[in-house]
Parts: C-alpha cells; sequence; structure tokens
C-alpha cells in the first residue's frame, strides 16, 4: 500500500504587504528585501483571521480539487508553528470546521519543514494501514510572532496555508506509479539558538518573538538541503535532471540558487513563489505545489520532489510521482 496525492488547494489572507510598505515600518528597502531574499511583497492575516481559519480555507480547496467530501477523512495531520493556542490542536479546531466528528487529528511542529515532516508521518498511517484518506495541511501565521522593529526578520515572512489530500492505493512499481515514493527527515538540536522563538508554555509564559542569526541559517541551509536532495536522489538512483520539478521550501532565492548550483537542478525546474508570498514557513511547500498544478506546470505522471530545511535545525524532502 501506497499514498496517492488526489488533489491539493491552498489559501492566502487578503491583506498584501509590500516592502514599500515594510520601508514604511523599519528602517529599510525594496531593493535590500529584493537583493537579499527576493521577496516582493507577502499576504498578511487579517485581525481575529486565525491559522485554523486559513487552514481551513485550504483545506476545503483541496477537497474540491480532489472532489472529495470531508466526511470520507480519516484523519487531518497539520504543520504549523503558530497554532491558535497552546492546546488544543490546531488540527482538531480545522476537524470542527470541517464538520467531522470521526477519525484523528493532530499538529506536527517542525517549523519550515514542517510539512515534509506531516506528510512522511502521513503516508507511513497510510502505508500502515492506520487509515485510507487523509488530509496534510501547512498553515501559518508568522505574522504574529514577529518582531515588528526587528529588520533583519520582519521582511523575510507571510502568513498563508496549503494542503493536499492522500488516499491509499495499491501499486507494483512506485517509481513508475503515481505515489510518493518515498522521504528522508533529519534533525539536529544542536543549532536551537540559530532560529528560535523567545518565548513559549514552558518556559517564560509568553508567545514571544522569532530570532535569527541569518548569516548561519544561510550557511547551514544550503549544505543541509544539498545533502538531502543528493541522498534522496541516490537512494532512488535518479540524477537531477530525472526530476520534473523541484517544489522548494520558499526561505530565501539565495538558498535556492545556492543549492541549485550546488545539486546541478536546472533553475527553470524550480518552482518560486516567495517573491510573492515570502517565507510561510509549513505552509510554504504547498502553497508553491498548489500555483504550479493549477497553472498547468506540475502535470500527472510528473517527478516531483519537494525540500524543506528550518528551526532546530530540522530538514527534509520527500518524492512523489504527481
Ligand atoms: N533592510 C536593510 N538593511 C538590513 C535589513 C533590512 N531589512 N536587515 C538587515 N540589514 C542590515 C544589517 O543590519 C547589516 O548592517 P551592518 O552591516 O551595518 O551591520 C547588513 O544589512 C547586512 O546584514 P547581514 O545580516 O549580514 O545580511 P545578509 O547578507 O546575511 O542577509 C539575510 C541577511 C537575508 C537574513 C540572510 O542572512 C539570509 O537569507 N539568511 C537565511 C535566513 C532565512 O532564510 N531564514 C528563513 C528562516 S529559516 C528557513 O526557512 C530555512
Amino acid at each position: 500500500t501506497r499514498s496517492v496525492v488526489l488533489g491539493c488547494g491552498s489559501y492566502l489572507p487578503e491583506r498584501v504587504l509590500t516592502n514599500q510598505d515594510l520601508a514604511r515600518i523599519v528602517d529599510t528597502s525594496d531593493e535590500w528585501i529584493s537583493d537579499r531574499s527576493g521577496i516582493k511583497t507577502r499576504h498578511i492575516a487579517a485581525d481575529g483571521e486565525m491559522t485554523s481559519d486559513l487552514g481551513i480555507a485550504a483545506a476545503r480547496a483541496a477537497l474540491d480539487h480532489a472532489g472529495i467530501d470531508p466526511q470520507s477523512l480519516d484523519f487531518i495531520i497539520l504543520a504549523t508553528s503558530t497554532p491558535d493556542n497552546t492546546f488544543p490542536s490546531t488540527a482538531t479546531t480545522i476537524q470542527a470546521g470541517l464538520g467531522l466528528t470521526h477519525g484523528f487529528a493532530f499538529d506536527v511542529q517542525a517549523v519550515c519543514s514542517g510539512f515534509a515532516y506531516a506528510l512522511a508521518t502521513a503516508d507511513n498511517f497510510i502505508r500502515a494501514g492506520q487509515g485510507k484518506r487523509g488530509l496534510v495541511i501547512g498553515a501559518e501565521t508568522f505574522s504574529r510572532i514577529l518582531d515588528w522593529e526587528d529588520r533583519g526578520t520582519c521582511v523575510l515572512f507571510g502568513d498563508g496555508a496549503g494542503a493536499v489530500v492522500l488516499e491509499a492505493t495499491q501499486v507494483q512499481d512506485p517509481m513508475r506509479e503515481r505515489c510518493i515514493i518515498g522521504s528522508m527527515l533529519f534533525s539536529d538540536g544542536r543549532h536551537k539558538d540559530k532560529l528560535y522563538v523567545d518565548g513559549g508554555p514552558s518556559s517564560t509564559q509568553t508567545v514571544g518573538h522569532l530570532r535569527m542569526q541569518g548569516k548561519e541559517v544561510f550557511r547551514f541551509a544550503v549544505n543541509a538541503i544539498s545533502d538531502v536532495v543528493e541522498r534522496t536522489l541516490a537512494a532512488h538512483n535518479l540524477r537531477p535532471s530525472d526530476i520534473d520539478w523541484f517544489v522548494p521550501h520558499q526561505a530565501n532565492k539565495r538558498i535556492l540558487d545556492g543549492t541549485a548550483k550546488k545539486v546541478g537542478i536546472a533553475e527553470e525546474k524550480i518552482v518560486i513563489t516567495l517573491d510573492r508570498h515570502g517565507n510561510t514557513s509549513a505552509a510554504s511547500i504547498p502553497l508553491a505545489l498548489s500555483t504550479a498544478v493549477h497553472d498547468g506546470r506540475i502535470k500527472r505522471g510528473d517527478l516531483v520532489l519537494f525540500e524543506a530545511m528550518g528551526g532546530g535545525f530540522t530538514w527534509g524532502a520527500n518524492l512523489v510521482r504527481w
């Protein structure tokens, strides 16, 4: 048994914040932000609009695309670092929002690698026979944990959500038939201080703000991402040219360019949405995926590679025959 992706969808809050808007809040410029990150605009959730609201909207879009009734779902896994509340999990709020009272729902927390972790988790549940249909969502409201006086971080992130619907399928040849072929996950907790939130229920009893040593993150990201991509290719006897589409976590254009150069991936095969979305953490892969599926770039049968790296540090990749 394997998992096939039946459909995908996304949601972005209405309000758009441009680099020019940011230049009125902190000492920065469109030129600096564009040159250093590749980001031009990002979406910001409205007052009262929560991660669960974004997640429910993306889930509905994915269910519509898949042609699936939410009542047929066995589980919901949400990747987020910006839950509505410390508990219950935001996944259970999304479950209720979709009108479901059966099955199970929980959150996965791996920051920007959250979607890669959640997709691997869901795939393992399906392979183990613990559910036939599942929803995997990445939803974030990072605008709520940014220090809007820190120009080194507040210019990089945005809010949004993306989702995929998975279904159990019997395949003979996982490399050639539509399914999730495999995933690889890594973490190394020694790097906690390079990217973290300086608050939490057990430490400070506050929500806290995102803190980052940008240069350290950058250096680690290019090496970690290149490594997991190369390992994934090697595990399946693939060359970079065998991948049809590369859907990376959208952190920074320079990280994407550096990785592509190191691994040997052609630039035109990389789906890039960070110019319009910024870094939406766990939402960025399903947002980029939905964009490229719905504009017709990613087609049935394409070989697609997701990769991500984030706080922890955590990093990982998923290989999918779309
Ligand atoms: N506007 C103008 N100037 C700025 C801004 C800003 N928004 N932010 C920082 N600067 C200034 C700094 O104060 C510094 O000034 P100084 O030289 O007078 O001290 C100067 O610009 C250079 O700052 P650096 O931090 O050295 O700039 P760098 O070239 O490293 O770029 C950046 C910073 C974009 C954060 C880069 O380090 C980076 O991309 N890091 C990766 C971080 C990342 O992508 N994180 C996302 C989360 S992790 C993930 O998703 C993988």
